[in-house]
């Protein structure tokens, strides 16, 4: 059994990780913080885990406890992984980061971005990237994984088949993604009120994401040099899912694209490729863990369209962390993870 810590329980990427890990056989979630809920019985928070959970409350953070685990999620805000994250290795406890504490390999991008300096930049050097469908391999032998986010996720696993063939034109690259409001966290603010956010779409953050440099670390990793991306964020009245519509423009326009997304994930258990023609729908990847992909050319011209959707809670946050969990355990990549979408 591995024995799991959760710092940052309360909020949707940690009552994630609890309803995933519940049916996990090979985990057992020993530690699970917040300081606001201290005491508290988990069950008595979230009652769709009742009799799964039974005698674990929520306590507050004790490095000395987490470090009695084998791995410790972190689902908390960025800055507070890179405070507790470096006790935990030394002690030999693996760290799975949900947030975005290490996903810039730069910490002086990080910091221009999160608007405070990185507060472990000696740490980057060991943290891993956690998509498996690029980086299963150093996640094997990893001890620092940074979750990518539900944006970057959807974004990257669309592009990649193009750029890594090298067939789109990376200058000027779009994303066009849609979030439900989950993505927010379960924070009060305003804008994520039922009567700001329903029946209503708005688009955001257009001048500049947070995901931006992510998604564009990632996508040069792929194309091999550098890439022009325009990223434009909208928030839309669901509560889970994200909808990437990305667009490049192919200056060969005979290549296969169907098999060559296909051939690209023939062998990604979480990632579907769906027939030509093919419309994913958020709803069809809902609590699952998977990434559901459609390539088209719209009247056969040069302009590709791929669309990619995600569960932002599943594949862009809790299932991809336990993905990783398994991969660095050397546990089957599936474990826990099979289940199917929550239709209708
Ligand atoms: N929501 C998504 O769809 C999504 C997707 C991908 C990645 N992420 C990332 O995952 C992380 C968690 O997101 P979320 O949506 O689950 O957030 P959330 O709902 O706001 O929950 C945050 C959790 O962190 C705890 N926390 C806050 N400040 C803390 C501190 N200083 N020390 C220890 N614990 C602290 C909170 O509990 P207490 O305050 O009671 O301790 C709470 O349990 C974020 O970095 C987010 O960007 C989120």
């Amino acid at each position: 059994m591995v024995k799991v810590g959760i710092v940052g329980g309360t909020g949707y990427t940690g009552v994630e990780l609890l309803r995933l890990l519940a049916q996990h056989p090979q985990a057992e979630v020993a530690v699970i913080t917040s300081r606001s809920e201290a005491g508290l019985a988990v069950a008595d928070m979230y009652p769709n885990l009742r009799g799964h959970y039974d005698g674990l409350a929520f306590s507050v953070p004790d490095s000395k406890a987490l470090a009695a685990c084998d791995v410790v999620f972190f689902a908390t805000p960025h800055g507070v992984a890179h405070a507790l994250a470096g006790e935990l290795l030394a002690a030999g406890t693996k760290v799975i980061d949900l947030s975005a504490d290490f996903r810039l390999q730069d910490a002086d991008e990080w910091a221009k971005w999160y608007g405070q300096p990185h507060g472990a930049p000696e740490l980057l050097k060991d943290a891993v990237y956690g998509l498996p469908e690029v980086n299963r391999e150093q996640i094997r032998q990893a001890r620092l994984i940074a979750v990518p986010g539900c944006y970057p996720t959807a974004t990257q696993l669309g592009f990649l088949p193009l750029l890594e063939a090298g067939i789109a034109d990376t200058s000027r690259l779009i994303a066009d993604c849609k979030s439900g409001v989950s993505g927010a966290g379960r924070g009060a603010s305003v804008g994520s009120l039922f009567c700001e956010a329903g029946e209503s779409m708005k688009a955001y953050a257009v001048k500049g994401h947070r995901h931006l440099p992510e998604i564009c670390q990632g996508l040069r990793r792929a194309a091999g040099g550098d890439v022009g991306l325009t990223f434009v964020p909208h928030l839309t009245p669901m509560i889970r899912g994200i909808h990437s519509t990305l667009y490049a423009t192919v200056a060969d326009t005979s290549v296969d694209l169907q098999a060559l997304f296909e051939k690209r994930y023939a062998d990604e258990p979480f990632v579907d490729v769906m027939p030509a023609g093919s419309h994913p729908e958020t709803r069809s990847v809902r609590g699952a863990n998977v990434c559901r992909i459609a390539v088209h050319r719209p009247q056969g011209g040069d302009l590709v369209v791929v669309l990619s959707v995600i569960d932002n809670l599943v594949k862009g946050a809790s299932g991809q962390a336990v993905q990783n969990l398994n991969i660095l355990f050397g546990l089957d990549e599936r474990m826990g993870l099979s289940h199917a979408g929550l239709l209708p």
